[in-house]
């Protein structure tokens, strides 16, 4: 049985309209909504988020990154063992993304199944694989981050929508004898719902409550630099590593003023902190895969690396994850 998983090959997607602070703040204004390129950069980081348009899904997203990941990885579809999608905003209720994901690759007989755990979900994810590559139930797995925040925005609430973009990661997640995958921690807190949350609901026909994202920025602000810094110790301490080993952290892409802080109170240099908050803005789900991604595609990342993973979502959940790369 193999003792450890690797992550054998990573892949990401972006939609096509790439816009700048200036042109939503342009947009908003159409509305009577006030925002500026100033304000969004000062107090998150955020420069371009890429928006699909209303025909383009997670699925279609997440499909390009699973091909890129499988591409990279040197794997076929039929080589994959198991499927996990993290997302929030899924195409259908039911089936799962990483059903219709398994469909669009044409392959049939894996474990398919999503995970719903926000902006934690790729750490979550991981974390899923993990466990099932090391017990022998998958050889290869494919878990996928991939949303369009963009359609669960509310573009007449400046606190919200200038936060959010939409976009996809992948990797593989590989059986192999030398460590990869060396740790993880998850939490949540569920008596903290209330902060972040999507609260409508299908029934009868119609949507009950708000199909639109909303957030208790400051709430929320205040519990991601608590829980951060003690979860990333946490995994740390169970790969038995420490933050000076980190040779790059990858952590979720909300805000940079959120990274730098966890990173400064972690010891860990900023200038090891992989940052596409400024061009993706908060992708949830999909920004850690994608900022891995960039990452080893700009050769920032390579073999060998330490990687320490961080995220905290709606929930609350929070976890992170300590890879050798
Ligand atoms: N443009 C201009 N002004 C704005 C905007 C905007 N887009 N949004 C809010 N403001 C105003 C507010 O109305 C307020 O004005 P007032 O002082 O006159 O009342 C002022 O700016 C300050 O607002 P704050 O909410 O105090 O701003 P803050 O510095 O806290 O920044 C932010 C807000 C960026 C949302 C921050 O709180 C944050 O990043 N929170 C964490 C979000 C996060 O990390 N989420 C991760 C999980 S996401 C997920 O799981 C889906």
């Amino acid at each position: 049985m193999p003792s450890y998983s690797r992550i054998s090959g990573t892949g990401s997607a972006l939609p096509g309209h790439k816009v700048s602070n200036d042109e939503l703040a342009a947009d908003l204004a159409t509305r009577g909504i006030d925002t500026s390129d100033a304000w969004i950069v000062s107090r998150t980081g955020i420069r371009f988020r890429h928006f699909a348009d209303p025909g383009t899904t997670s699925v279609d997203l997440g499909e390009q990154a699973a091909r890129r990941a499988l591409d990279a990885a040197g794997l076929q579809a039929q080589d994959i063992g198991l499927i996990i999608v993290a997302t929030s905003t899924p195409d259908m209720i039911f089936p799962s993304n990483a059903a219709l994901i398994q469909g669009r690759l044409g392959v049939a007989g894996a474990a398919a199944f999503d995970v719903q755990a926000v902006c934690a979900g790729f750490v979550y994810a991981l974390a899923v694989a993990d466990q099932f590559v090391r017990s022998g139930m998958a050889q290869h797995a494919l878990v996928i981050g991939a949303e369009v925040f963009s359609h669960i925005l509310d573009f007449n609430d400046r606190t919200t929508c200038v936060l959010f973009g939409d976009g996809a990661g992948a990797v593989v997640l590989s059986a192999s004898d030398t460590p990869g995958m060396l740790a993880a921690a998850l939490h949540a807190d569920g008596r903290q719902a209330d902060i972040l949350c999507t609260p409508g609901r299908v029934s009868g026909g119609e949507i009950a409550g708000s199909p639109f994202l909303k957030m208790d920025g400051q709430a929320v602000f205040k519990q991601a630099v608590h829980v951060l810094e003690d979860v990333a110790r946490e995994a740390l301490a169970k790969a038995q590593r420490t933050p000076e080993d980190v040779d790059w952290m990858v952590p979720h892409q909300a805000n940079i003023r959120i990274m730098t802080h966890t990173a400064k109170k972690l010891g860990i240099p900023v200038e090891k902190v992989v940052v596409t908050v400024d061009q993706h803005g908060n992708t949830s789900a999909a920004s850690i895969p994608l900022a891995l991604d960039s990452a080893v595609r700009s050769g920032q990342i390579r073999r060998g690396d330490t990687l320490l993973f961080e995220a905290v979502g709606g929930g609350l959940t929070w976890g992170a994850a300590v890879v050798d790369y």
